[in-house]
């Protein structure tokens, strides 16, 4: 019988996804989230992390807090990237054995795999080639983070588990105009030209590379789903040393696709121009998600709906701001 007052501690849920896993977790009738803001707790901080495990005794970990950013903030603070997101784990996934936390789910990056991975990208690609060199201490310090999880369970027979997502998007993203992720700041950048009435938007490259994109409420209740599966249950889909699973749609489209559906939905009707003189990065970026569709999730909310839904946050933030 599911315990809906066990004590369930979601690190970061003040952040995108952390917030999206309180909500799934709310909306399940769990009673006893526990939560710290930054301020309240810093999870690079050893000595914090280890009295919060000790006096909270919590008994379910998401570990949802990690410094995020694009590929311009990973290429500014690489050493705040590799510190900051190791730190995080190693504490979290340490603090969380030595007071017998019963489940744990650490949260990586579909950055984990190698650049030139073949598509789509399953979780045996993992460790078989370079890492994309823009975000590779960010990439590292998650791979470590899976590590750690699969360690913990060798040596002390742990329960701890990984979720490798795509790229998301929805509401509490993050819509800075210099470190933000493609959707968000095509989001920004789409609405900017309908207030100013511009003639065109520039989209970076030829528009032809392809990426995928699953809706924050949908990680999150992809990540409920793995953190409740039976410890069996996961065990038949991952191994002790290929222990995480992708969490995707697995469905991808091309940049001038998606600029053209972020301009539909945000009804801006100006052209939009490709600036080929700019990189493109890499053509395809697609994670094979037939584990996870095997234990029984799958992404429920459409591209369309999903930015409709992020544009809606996206303008209600706008008026806070002003
Ligand atoms: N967003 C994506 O597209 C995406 C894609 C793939 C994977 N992920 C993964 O999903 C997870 C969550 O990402 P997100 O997009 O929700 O990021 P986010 O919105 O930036 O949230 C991260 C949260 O972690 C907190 N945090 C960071 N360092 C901390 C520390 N030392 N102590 C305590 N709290 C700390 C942040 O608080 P402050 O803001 O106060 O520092 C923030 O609330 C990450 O592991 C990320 O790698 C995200």
């Amino acid at each position: 019988m599911t315990d809906f007052n066990k004590r369930i501690f979601v690190a970061g849920h003040r952040g995108m996804v952390g917030s999206a896993i309180v909500r799934q977790l709310t909306d399940k009738g769990y009673t006893n989230i526990l939560m710290r803001t930054h301020a309240e707790l810093d999870l690079t901080d050893q000595a914090q992390v280890r009295r919060f495990f000790a006096e909270e005794k919590p008994q379910e970990v998401y570990v949802a807090a990690a410094k995020v950013g694009g590929i311009h903030a990973n290429n500014t603070y690489p050493a705040e990237f590799i510190y900051s997101n190791l730190m995080v784990e190693a504490n979290v996934v340490h603090e969380s054995w030595r007071t017998g936390v019963a489940r744990l789910l650490f949260l990586g990056s579909s950055c984990i795999y190698p650049r030139l991975a073949a598509q789509p990208m399953s979780e045996d690609a993992l460790l078989t080639g370079k890492l994309e060199p823009t975000n590779e201490p960010y990439a590292i310090a998650k791979i470590a983070g899976i590590k750690l999880c699969e360690s913990y369970n060798r040596q002390y027979g742990c329960d701890f588990r990984s979720v490798m997502p795509t790229n998301l998007y929805g509401p509490g993203d993050n819509y800075h105009p210099e470190n933000s992720h493609v959707m968000p700041a095509m989001l920004r950048r789409f609405h900017d030209a309908k207030v100013s009435e511009a003639e065109s938007v520039v989209i970076w490259g030829t528009g032809s590379p392809k990426r995928e994109f699953l809706y924050v409420d949908d990680m999150a209740a992809a990540c409920v789903h793995v953190m409740d599966l039976p410890r069996e249950r996961y065990a038949e889909h991952t191994t002790v040393t290929t222990s995480h699973l992708n969490v995707g749609t697995g469905e991808d489209l091309s940049i001038l696709e998606l600029a053209h559906l972020v301009a539909e939905v945000v009804g801006y009707q100006g052209k939009i121009r490709c600036d080929t003189s700019k990189p493109d990065g890499t053509p395809r970026k697609l994670l094979d998600v037939s584990r996870i569709h095997q234990l029984g999730w799958r992404a429920q909310v459409t591209l369309r709906e999903g930015i409709q839904r992020a544009y809606e946050d996206f303008c209600s933030e706008q008026l806070v701001a002003t």
